[in-house]
């Protein structure tokens, strides 16, 4: 099939190179000349794995290509993933699904299936399919299909070819077919359902995914006030299927360029409906305050944090992503630096990305041991792989008096006891 994606953000790019990658012929389309010259000579403009490689593949055998010509005439299906950032009051800033609507219209000259992958407020397809019919030549007729996307920064190409389930949202068999069709080579099961509730799956799914977060971080806290130990407490809730043992993961809350958003976001649609989501609106307060943990636990170690060295070990808001939207690391760099502290960032690739979102008094080293020398505390923000291996040695060796706050449990407590450290964790009794 031959599909048009608009949009080469994170969403649009991964989902443009995995059907390029299942057979389809897909141009990917972005208004950035400068980004589409780059992604065309097969290179990815975000860091994710695997991207790059099925990206280098597909532009050869030519299923892939790029252009910043917004003409949609040769194609069969047309996809939808610009972004719908957050505004001010919560709600999704819809202004750029509005623009690609009007585009499409603008160069349409047969009947054709537009699906929406960018999240967006329930009744939005709606509107969408409204704008394009009222703007295209008066014959034309669309059929619009919701597609939400589950993939996760840092693994979205690996969850686009082994996801859970396929969610595809229709006003009618036509839309279905084809989409089937489209995504038959996942070989993953398919879900339909109509328009609003595809809306309203994807909305609902990270909002309790975040809510599991909040819920066992409210969990930790009882856990460090009675003695438990939040991971044996996971572990122990997890074996029960109707509860399951993932996104239990006690830490310094949710961050990135979804949770956050959506959360907020789902809040704000509630609302609008005369429904006051509170049990939401809590998940975000529990979210918000626990990034803060770091800085307190520091405050409590040391005292006054003017003056004191602090090394930042990890800046993207989640391993193996440089993306560093929402990242815990930039309330708690503000706060260190608004409290005076001496602040030394450190991040396997974020760093580029780190610079623009940090106050600019953070100073950056390449490496962990730079980062750590001479430091009187070191805050662990971000489990990358590197900062999980290191040697506990080097704590002991290269900081006078170690004192290690881990945002996100990244050491077992038996191997933390064997060395010189006082180590403060989430949700675990303190090692001193
Ligand atoms: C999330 C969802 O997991 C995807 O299914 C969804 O498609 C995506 O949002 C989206 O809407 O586009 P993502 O934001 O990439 O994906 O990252 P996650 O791996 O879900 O992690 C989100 C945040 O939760 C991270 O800051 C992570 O550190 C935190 N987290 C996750 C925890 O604090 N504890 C956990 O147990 C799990």
């Amino acid at each position: 099939m031959r599909i048009s994606v608009i949009g080469t953000g994170y969403v649009g790019l991964v989902t443009g190179v995995s059907l390029a990658e299942i057979g389809h012929h897909i141009t990917c389309i972005d208004i950035d000349e400068a980004k589409v010259a780059m992604m065309a000579s097969g290179i990815s403009p975000i860091y994710e794995p695997e991207l790059e490689h099925l990206m280098e593949k597909n532009i050869q055998s030519g299923h892939l290509s790029f252009t910043t010509e917004l003409h949609f005439s040769s194609a069969d299906v047309i996809y939808i993933a610009v972004g719908t950032p957050q505004l001010p009051d919560g709600t999704s800033d819809l202004q750029y699904i509005e623009q690609a609507s009007q585009v499409i219209a603008r160069s349409l000259t047969k009947d054709t299936i537009v699906v929406t992958k960018s999240t967006v407020p329930v009744g939005t397809n709606h509107w969408i399919k409204t704008l394009i019919e009222e703007a295209a030549p008066e014959e034309i007729k669309v059929t619009i299909v919701s597609n939400p996307e589950f993939l996760r920064e840092g693994s979205a190409v690996y969850d686009t070819f082994n996801g859970d389930r396929i969610v595809i949202g229709t006003e009618n068999n036509q839309g279905r077919e084809i989409l089937d069709d489209i995504n038959a080579s996942f070989g993953l099961p398919i879900y339909h359902t109509d328009l609003k509730s595809a809306e309203m799956i994807k909305y609902a799914s990270n909002a309790f995914l975040a809510t599991k977060i909040s819920f066992i971080n409210e969990i930790s806290a009882i856990c460090e006030k009675v003695g438990a130990n939040v991971e044996d407490v996971a572990l122990g809730m997890g074996k029960d299927n109707r509860i399951g043992d993932k996104f239990l993961n006690a830490g310094i809350g949710y961050g990135g360029s979804c949770f956050p958003k959506d959360t907020n976001a789902l809040v704000q649609i509630a609302g609008n409906n005369e429904h006051d989501f509170k049990l939401l609106k809590s998940v975000i307060e529990v979210n918000n305050s626990q990034r803060m943990k770091l800085v307190e636990r520091a405050r409590e170690a040391v005292g006054d944090l003017s003056g004191k060295r602090i090394s930042l070990l990890g800046l993207s808001f989640k391993p193996n992503t440089d993306d560093m939207r929402e990242a815990a690391s930039i309330p708690i760099a503000q706060e260190l630096v608004n409290q005076g502290a001496d602040v030394v960032g450190y991040d396997p690739i974020a760093i580029p990305n780190a610079r623009s979102f940090l106050p600019e008094e953070v100073q950056f080293k390449e490496t962990i041991e730079e980062t750590l020398r001479g430091a009187d505390v070191a805050l662990i923000i971000t489990e990358w792989e590197v900062i999980k291996s290191i040697d506990l040695i080097t704590y002991t060796t290269l900081m006078t008096s170690p004192i290690v706050i881990d945002g996100r449990n990244c050491y077992s407590l038996d191997e933390v006891r064997r060395h010189p450290i006082h180590y403060i964790s989430i949700g675990r009794p303190e090692v001193q």
